[in-house]
């Protein structure tokens, strides 16, 4: 391999197209049995890079960024989601820290929407039937499940995978609604209609997208009292961090009927979710795959390159956040 070639630790996997790109434009370490490894290992390992390619798996806390080599002056996230990363600590220490923002927004507000449906329609309840051979006729009251178009759906955080949320509800005729921490520009509105409050946009919430990113404003924002204003059978969806739902308070509103179903995509210490969640027939769960599409995985494979590229190339990395 080229001395003049970066080195770049990839943590994880990638889809081969990302692979056989950045074999060309970097000294590679890959990982391609995609073990998950302790943080501990990819310290130790990362000694000599100059830059990490990492996935939300892997936690650059604070103390991880003090640990890390010398040699190390980028990590590129393949997530649009950056929680996992302490960015302040890693700026202080010079290094930059980029993610993949807009390119999977279409595919998870997408997921979004598979999940108000898989939830308002039963769908899970649906498959098991037929797959477990308990399906005997059609019937007039079979798996009725909750209406979408003509309701009110609140959006809980209107960035863009909010918005591709209310543009994609548009079609299907909801009402749209949401809370953010700033009203957005109208034509980013798709007409829907902006609570300052939070509370009151619960309150209008038949169905509640949760679209935030997880932050320690946003965490746990989901609780019991805030499950209370919903209106009785409410749908919930979840397709940013499962961070921000509290799942006892969730899986209680489950029980209850107060929510009439969920649609979740990702969890709280998934892969390894509360279990109770398995149990509940109105739980409509999937293992967080918002952006998993081909296309959508070489986009962000790709956008990672680039950032990497202008980095080592002495440009602005076009993705790089600040704390
Ligand atoms: C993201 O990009 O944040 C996805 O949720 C994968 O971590």
């Amino acid at each position: 391999m080229s001395e003049d070639l970066a080195k770049l630790l990839v943590t994880r996997r990638m889809p081969d197209n990302v692979t056989s790109r950045a074999k060309a434009q970097f000294d590679i370490h890959t990982n391609d049995d995609d073990v998950i490894r302790p943080m501990s290992e990819v310290l130790e390992l990362a000694d000599g890079f100059d830059a990490i390619l990492c996935c939300s798996s892997e936690k650059f806390s604070g103390e991880a960024i003090a640990k890390l080599p010398q040699s190390v002056r980028i990590i590129a996230t393949f997530s649009v989601g950056f929680e996992h990363i302490d960015v302040a600590a890693a700026n202080e220490r010079g290094i930059v820290v980029t993610n993949t923002p807009d390119v999977l927004t279409d595919a998870t507000a997408d997921i979004a929407l598979l999940c108000m449906l898989g939830a308002a329609r039963r769908a899970h309840e649906a498959q098991m039937m037929v797959r477990e051979g308990r399906w005997n006729s059609w019937a007039t009251t079979l798996l009725l499940g909750t209406h979408m178009s003509g309701k009110r759906l609140g959006i809980y955080g209107m960035g863009r995978i909010g918005q591709a949320v209310a543009r994609r509800a548009k079609g299907f005729d909801m009402q749209v609604h949401y809370h953010n921490r700033r009203q957005v520009s109208p034509e980013d509105e798709f007409g829907a209609t902006y609570h300052a409050s939070l509370e009151d946009m619960l309150r209008v919430s038949d169905f509640l997208s949760i679209n935030a990113p997880m932050t320690p404003q946003t965490q746990g924002f989901l609780n019991e009292e805030r499950i209370a204003l919903l209106p009785d059978g409410a749908v919930v969806v979840n397709t940013a961090r499962g961070g921000l739902v509290d799942d006892d308070a969730l899986i209680a509103a489950l029980r209850s009927g107060k929510v009439a179903a969920a649609g979740l995509d990702v969890f709280q210490g998934e892969p390894n979710l509360n279990s109770a969640y398995l149990e509940l027939e109105n739980a409509y769960l999937l293992p967080h795959i918002g952006s998993a599409t081909v296309e959508t995985r070489d986009s962000m494979g790709f956008c990672c390159l680039d950032n990497l590229e202008a980095f080592f190339k002495g440009q602005s990395c076009p993705n790089a956040l600040t704390a």
